[in-house]
């Protein structure tokens, strides 16, 4: 009997799953099968320790196996019988660290399967079971009860009574790729998309929508309140996860801040002692020893003591030292943001709460994480308020402070949203910067040879400081940096809630209650907005009669559109230009596995899972 292997594991699967489904085994007479006899897939497998799942291959037998995941371990058969049988099996090996969940019927034309894996045997506990019961009995209810019926061709697919549910299981460790095929295919790149928990909505790549849900319709279609809940206990009532009245208060306060032009020079002014006194030397220990940096972090550091002070006029000094400084507020804060966005992900929207209720598994550790950021945030609102009466420098938060009907819960919400803008979202963009043009020497080539004509016309040494003027000069590498947000967007996708029933502009009916998605990392892969080559990282493509294209907002989303446009969009392009532009021109990055894109890590922003290890080497040595 021969069987394909898949590999199972519980949201972030491998992306090169599918190419693992192309090894097959055999079983044993008496059920049992090995596997990982060759080098290569024991490789394979190793990189995956939540478990695996062997499924017959072209669905045409109706037995199913489940196993542990450890290498060179045996599998055990089980079969279902019968037309209408649904075989549910679940191992709990005492000494496998994961739990497989294994669901196949004859009455669908593919096997559907399902499977949630753990990497903890602690974590087997009621949260675990009580999910794997739940999600037994909807589909066991399915199958015996109803037929499917065939549905439409394009959009996501159906299931009666579980909707969506089926195919978003199977598919939530590669949300962002899914999604983008389905509204490829789709007449006007948009779906419809039902879960069980009344979570239906609409996901759009197209800007009419867009335009319709940010700008022309927009008090329609606030965060809503899912959203808000969901995020309630990481941002508060901060500015990302607040509608109405504390919205208004918080951009109107905010937008004095980012509109002035002190803010403009006091950004440029910090990025550059950064760079010079902190990345610089950090890049220059790392070309000397040789040493791995994980480029995603520095970065991340960077931008966290950039905002912290812009924003609070307080230098956490994370990038000081040997870079390392600041590292539990650092991972708390990554944990809290990646945990915060996993709620989005249940298969069943509610189940959080039972766990948060239990203080049990991620609802126990985000928590956790919470506890050491509101921690952190609220030393700067304690020490901030005490210096209140001192006469001080307008950052943003004396600008709150100002107003004293705010509370110190309140501004610590603000603190942690800031936090959240400055640091994540530049850090990310630079970040698949970096890996894009690791592999393109052509493109660094341009930029580098842009650089070399503004110094030279403005009379500069190369590692000397860019003005603001100087940077704007810099078309090409503004180009690039658009462009790689364009493949790669900080914030890949960003949903809303519909207050009233509504019909979009592309026909799409949205009733009351519905979410609604846009889809910017599908948007920046859909032909019909950029073309047959909208894969490719191409800069030139926003370059028109030598000068940077503006682009429509509602095609190009990367900063949000409407009334709560991203307030530090130009902000973000200098710290992300004088950055990209000192590095480059002192130091060669190699990027270690560049050939091989890295797997996303889908947290409220766009991150690379397991960083983004570089070697560095000085391009010039200063005499
Ligand atoms: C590459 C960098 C950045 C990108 C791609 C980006 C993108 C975005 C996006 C998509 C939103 C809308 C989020 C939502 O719906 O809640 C947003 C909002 C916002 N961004 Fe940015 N952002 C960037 C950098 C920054 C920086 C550096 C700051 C400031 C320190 C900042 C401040 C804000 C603020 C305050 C809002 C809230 C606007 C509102 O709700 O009215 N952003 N940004």
């Amino acid at each position: 009997m021969d069987y394909n292997l898949l590999l199972g594991v519980h949201y972030r699967a491998p992306q090169h799953l599918r190419s693992l489904m192309s090894y097959n085994r055999s079983l044993r007479a008496d059920g049992l099968g090995i596997v990982a006899e060759e080098e290569s897939m024991e490789d394979e497998i190793s990189n995956y320790p939540q478990g695996l799942v062997l499924v017959p291959r072209g669905g045409g037998d109706n037995s199913s196996v489940v196993g542990p995941h450890i290498r060179g371990s045996q599998l055990r058969a089980a079969s279902a019988t019968g037309d209408e049988e649904v075989n549910v099996d679940l191992l709990l090996p005492g000494t496998a660290s994961a739990i497989l969940l294994h669901i196949h019927t004859l009455k669908t034309t593919t096997p559907f399967m399902s499977f949630i894996s753990l990497s903890q045997m602690e974590l087997s506990s009621i949260q675990n079971l009580l999910f794997i019961f739940l999600i037994s009995l909807y589909i066991f209810h399915f199958f015996l009860i109803r037929k499917p019926k065939p549905t439409q061709t394009t959009g996501f697919k159906f299931y009666p009574f579980v909707g969506t549910l089926p195919d978003f299981i199977q598919n939530r460790h590669r949300f962002l790729d899914w999604s983008t095929e389905v509204l490829s295919l789709c007449p006007t790149n948009t779906a419809v998309f039902r879960r069980p928990g009344k979570v239906h909505g609409v996901i759009t790549a197209n800007p009419l929508n867009v335009e319709h849900i940010l700008k022309t319709n927009f008090d329609n279609y606030p965060k809503g309140i899912r959203f808000i809940t969901l995020l309630q206990d990481f941002l508060g009532q901060g500015i990302f996860n607040s509608d109405a009245h504390l919205w208004k208060v918080q951009r109107k306060t905010a937008s004095y801040e980012f509109n002035t032009k002190s803010l403009r020079n006091f950004v440029l002014e910090n990025v550059t002692v950064e760079t010079q006194t902190r990345l610089v030397p950090i890049f220059q220990k790392s070309a000397k020893t040789n040493r791995v940096l994980d480029l995603q972090d520095v970065l991340e550091r960077f931008a966290f003591d950039n905002i912290c002070k812009l924003a609070f006029n307080v230098d956490p000094g994370c990038l000081g030292g040997d870079g390392t400084a600041g590292g539990e507020f650092m991972t708390a804060f990554e944990e809290a943001a990646t945990l915060s966005s996993g709620r989005f992900m249940y298969a069943l929207p509610n189940l959080y709460k039972i766990k948060k209720f239990f203080n049990m598994g991620s609802e126990k550790k985000l928590m956790d994480s919470i506890g050491v950021v509101h921690e952190f945030a609220d030393k700067i609102i304690k020490s901030r308020m005490e210096e209140r009466a001192e006469k001080r420098d307008e950052d943003l938060l004396s600008r709150f402070i100002g107003t004293d009907d705010n509370s110190a819960e309140f501004l610590r919400d603000i603190v942690i949203s800031f936090i959240l803008a400055g640091r994540d979202t530049t850090s990310s963009a630079l970040t698949w910067f970096f890996w894009l043009l690791s592999s393109r020497l052509e493109i660094q080539k341009k930029i580098l040879q842009e650089l070399e004509t503004v110094r030279t016309r403005n009379a500069k040494r190369t590692g000397e400081t860019y003005s603001f003027d100087e940077l704007r000069e810099m078309g090409y590498l503004h180009a690039a940096i658009s462009e790689a947000m364009r493949l790669y967007p900080p914030v890949p996708v960003d949903t809303k809630a519909c207050k009233d029933d509504d019909v979009l502009p592309d026909g799409t009916i949205v009733k009351k209650d519905w979410f609604v998605t846009y889809h910017t990392y599908a948007m920046g892969r859909m032909e019909s907005i950029w073309g047959s080559d909208c894969r490719e990282f191409k800069p030139e493509r926003w370059i028109e009669n030598g000068t940077v294209k503006q682009e429509s907002p509602f095609r190009y989303p990367v900063f949000h559109a409407g009334p709560r446009m991203c307030l530090g969009k130009e902000l973000a392009y200098i710290q992300m230009k004088s950055i990209a532009a000192s590095v480059m021109e002192r130091f060669e990055i190699d990027v270690l596995n560049k050939d091989k894109c890295p797997e996303h890590l889908l947290s409220l922003t766009l991150r690379m899972k397991g960083g983004l290890p570089v070697k560095v080497k000085e391009r010039y040595v200063e005499a």
